[in-house]
């Protein structure tokens, strides 16, 4: 059976072959790696923050798919001179919007751009050792749909046995 390519809208496919930020941030503020559940694609999102807590610039490398990258790449220009508090808001559904829409079998795509933005922000607040009163201790949607990489080997290590045993 032949696969049907997927019908992705003209902004994705540009962002895909033509993404922004892509790339290792040598002098980033904090770093985070994130990985989707669903397909086991993972992404290293790199933030730079001043002291105002306000998002300089941002990249990211990404092993996942061209929705992952369309994603991703979208994410990190929406974010560049925003505060944290304010990224932190950005929600899967308004950057799966700010692309132009996906399929939906490509949701988690977006949720894992987001989730690995969010993710970091937690870790530069943790790392500082403060906890804004916005920044809510239970993990966001968004972040538990993109684990970290230990928690992420052990889900697919889990599935791998499951599989086998059928
Ligand atoms: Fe894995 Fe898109 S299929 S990120």
């Amino acid at each position: 059976m032949s696969r049907m390519p997927l019908p992705y809208n003209p902004k994705v496919l540009e962002l895909f072959r033509n993404p922004k930020n892509l790339g290792k941030m040598e002098d980033a503020t904090v770093t985070a790696v994130a990985g989707n559940p669903l397909c086991g694609d993972m992404i290293t999102f790199y933030l730079k923050i001043n002291d105002q807590d306000i998002i300089e610039k941002a990249s990211f490398e990404s092993y996942g798919c061209a929705a992952n990258i369309a994603t991703s790449s979208i994410v990190t220009e929406m974010i560049k001179g925003m505060k944290l508090e304010d990224a932190w808001r950005i929600s899967w559904k308004s950057v799966t919007e700010a692309v132009g829409g996906l399929p939906s079998i490509k949701f988690h795509c977006g949720i894992l751009a987001v989730g690995a933005l969010k993710r970091a922000i937690r870790k530069y607040y943790k790392n500082k050792g403060v906890s804004p009163n916005w920044l809510l201790e239970e993990p966001s949607f968004e972040e538990k749909q993109a684990l970290e990489e230990e928690e992420l080997a052990k889900v697919l290590s889990k599935r791998m046995k499951t599989e086998e045993e059928k």
